[in-house]
């Protein structure tokens, strides 16, 4: 009960207009909230809340998933200009990039909902969970390389169904609504919605173990699991890089920008965006934009934490760190942003 009255203090501290479901993840709910109290979370929209009420136990596990996304999202992004910033004190968790509709918003909505169904398609497997256990579909099966299906599968269907169900409500719930360019927008995020289910989906692994006589393999099990969240991540952040520019109009499907490749279908693990993203090099509260300012990069690299990439050109100043904690600035430009660290 403390725990539960601690969760609706943090969660009315965040309470505003653009509460989205994510800033679940920036709590610590493990806790699992009475029915009755689902409607005081702010920011789950009605779908959502009856998700809450008919099946409580299952919020922590959103909690714990968004919770995978966001540490995920900053994981790969770390040596990035954009770094995958969120504000904790701000219930839109991502702040004004999730609006924008670029390559970063797209990321932000797959590797959340890749969160949610990597969460509790564990929790089933875990037994956590009253609705959903192993898959045990193909049990005690034969395959034709003579092993046998084991007993206790990810149950990665059921992870999908539920997190179609609660990550799709809120564009589903306005999905009718508003300007064409609007309706677009739906459109891609829950494209990207599952496009981060069907990655997982997609990198499912057999794993197996040996039984017989001082570990010969004269019988084998296998089972289903799923790739390990950071494989998730990896396999996002590479979706990214090739993210898909959709055309600003579409019907019932989405289009891609580019005309010549327009008849070349997009698959459903790809992801999508439908604005250019800003170079992020300089601070803009409006679109929420920190800037690299005061950003470590690394002299060595030829990638995205290179000196030069990541500090825009503006020049940086080296600072060289000894061991004996000396600190010296070697270098001063003009626009000196950035701190280059070495130990020697
Ligand atoms: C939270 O973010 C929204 C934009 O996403 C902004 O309008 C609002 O002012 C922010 N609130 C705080 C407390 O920073
Ligand atoms: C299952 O529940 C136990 C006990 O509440 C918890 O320690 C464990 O982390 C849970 N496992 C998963 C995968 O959710
Ligand atoms: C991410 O970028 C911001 C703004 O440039 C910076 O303050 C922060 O330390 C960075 N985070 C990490 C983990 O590097
Ligand atoms: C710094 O010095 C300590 C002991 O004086 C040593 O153990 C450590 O490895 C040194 N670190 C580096 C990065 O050279």
């Amino acid at each position: 009960m403390e725990k539960l009255l601690k969760l609706a203090i943090f969660i009315s501290a965040l309470y505003e207009v653009h509460a989205n479901w994510m800033y679940l993840g920036l709590s610590s709910v493990g806790v699992v909230p009475v029915p009755d109290s689902c409607g005081r979370i702010p920011g789950l929209v009605q779908p959502q809340l009856e998700v809450c009420q008919n099946n409580p136990e299952a919020l922590p596990c959103v909690s714990e998933g968004a919770r995978r996304g966001i540490i995920e999202c900053k994981n790969q992004f770390k040596f990035e200009r954009w770094n995958c910033t969120t504000n904790s004190r701000n219930s839109s968790v991502f702040g004004p990039v999730l609006h924008q509709g670029t390559r970063e918003t797209a990321f932000i909505y797959a590797i959340t909902s890749a969160g949610v169904v990597h969460a509790v398609t564990q929790s089933c497997s875990a037994g956590n969970l009253t609705d959903c256990a192993c898959d045990v579909s193909k049990a005690g099966l034969p395959t034709p390389e003579g092993w046998t299906w084991g007993g206790c599968s990810d149950n990665i269907k059921y992870g999908m169904q539920f997190g179609k169900k609660f990550v799709d409500a809120p564009e589903r719930y306005r999905r009718n609504l508003g300007t064409t360019r609007e309706r677009v927008r739906i459109m891609m995020n829950l494209h990207n919605n599952e496009a981060g289910r069907k990655i997982i989906q997609a990198g499912m692994k057999t794993e197996c173990r040996c039984h017989g006589v001082s570990g010969s393999c004269a019988i084998k099990t296998c089972w289903k699991v799923m790739p390990t969240f950071s494989e998730v991540g990896a396999l996002l952040k590479d979706k990214y890089e090739k993210s898909v520019e959709i055309a600003p109009r579409a019907k019932r499907k989405l289009r891609r920008r580019e005309r010549q490749r327009r008849r070349v279908p997009i698959k459903d693990t790809e992801i999508v965006h439908i604005a250019a993203s800003p170079n992020y090099c300089r601070a803009n509260s409006k679109n929420g934009i920190l800037g690299t300012k005061g950003r470590e990069c690394n002299k060595r690299s030829r990638g995205a934490d290179s000196c030069n990439l990541l500090c825009c050109g503006r020049g940086y100043n080296t600072e060289t760190i000894f061991n004996k904690s000396h600190v010296c600035s070697l270098e001063l430009f003009g626009h000196g942003l950035v701190n280059l660290k070495h130990t020697t």
